[in-house]
């Protein structure tokens, strides 16, 4: 009596049983999802990018996202944040390398393992390591730049869209610390939508916005604290922008 034979077998093709084990051995590791990088940015210290980082890192990892935060300010301040978090407020890691050093800085975010999201925070100046400051940049796949509503803030900030849109980064500035009723408001607003493009949730100034940052929680996570709807408009402008699914997606 003859063995029945797959049809696979007939026509002389290979099953995937017929295949020795020590070839899938041979295989490559899956390919690792390349996370995705938002740069905070701007030519003008002060306008509120260790802030964003810190606030939209707490979103994205209450959002489901395995996310990291690179701090690549000398100054630490992202990172000094980290270190007064209560113990039971979430965990986010973070790796704080001076931005003269990017090349290092992104080998200690790969060894973190698979992330979704790496949040940047960069020194308050963009003049201190211009070629480290362009490689990030060329990586970035959306650079965030925040500033205040004043004349002096929106020229540096300009100038730095600029440089950006030359490189063909997507980006958009977003107005923080922000007084809405002032005349300045909206005239910081008609400058920076002919400039670039402008995030339509600005962050208005508020007190408990610069308490949560002294004390290690994130707006998000502060009972009652005002501005948590301006930041959760900026947090859903840029998990947009970067094309991060969310859990609530599905
Ligand atoms: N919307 C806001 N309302 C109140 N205080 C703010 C707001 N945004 C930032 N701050 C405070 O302003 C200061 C500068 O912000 P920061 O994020 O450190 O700026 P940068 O990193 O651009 O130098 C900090 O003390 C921060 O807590
Ligand atoms: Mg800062």
């Amino acid at each position: 009596m003859g063995v029945r034979q797959s049809a696979g077998q007939k026509s002389g093709r290979r099953t995937l049983s017929a295949e020795p084990a020590t070839h899938l051995a041979k295989l490559p590791p899956p390919p690792r999802t390349k996370p995705k990088f938002l740069v905070c940015s701007s030519g003008k210290g002060g306008s509120g990018k260790t802030c964003l980082t810190r606030n939209l890192s707490v979103f994205a990892a209450h959002a489901g996202l395995k996310v990291a935060t690179l701090d690549l300010d000398p100054q630490q301040g992202l990172t000094n944040w980290f270190a007064i978090r209560p113990e039971e407020a979430i965990a986010i890691p973070n790796v704080a390398v001076p931005l003269a050093d990017l090349s290092r800085a992104l080998r200690e975010v790969e060894a973190l393992g698979e992330l979704h999201l790496v949040l940047v925070d960069t020194p308050p100046g963009v003049d201190a390591s211009p070629a480290e400051m362009r490689k990030l940049l060329l990586m970035a796949d959306f650079v965030l730049v925040p500033t205040g509503q004043g004349a002096g803030d929106l020229r540096s900030v300009i100038e730095w869209m600029r440089f950006i849109r030359r490189e063909e980064r997507p980006s958009a500035f977003v107005l923080n610390l922000t007084v809405r009723a002032a005349g300045s408001f909206d005239r910081a607003k008609q400058r920076l939508i002919e400039a670039g493009d402008l995030c339509p949730f600005d962050i208005r100034l508020y007190e408990s916005i610069r308490v949560s940052d002294e004390i290690g929680l994130s707006v998000l996570e502060m009972k009652g604290a005002n501005g948590l709807a301006d930041l959760r408009g900026v947090w859903g402008f840029v998990r947009n922008a970067l094309g991060l699914k969310v859990a609530s997606d599905e």
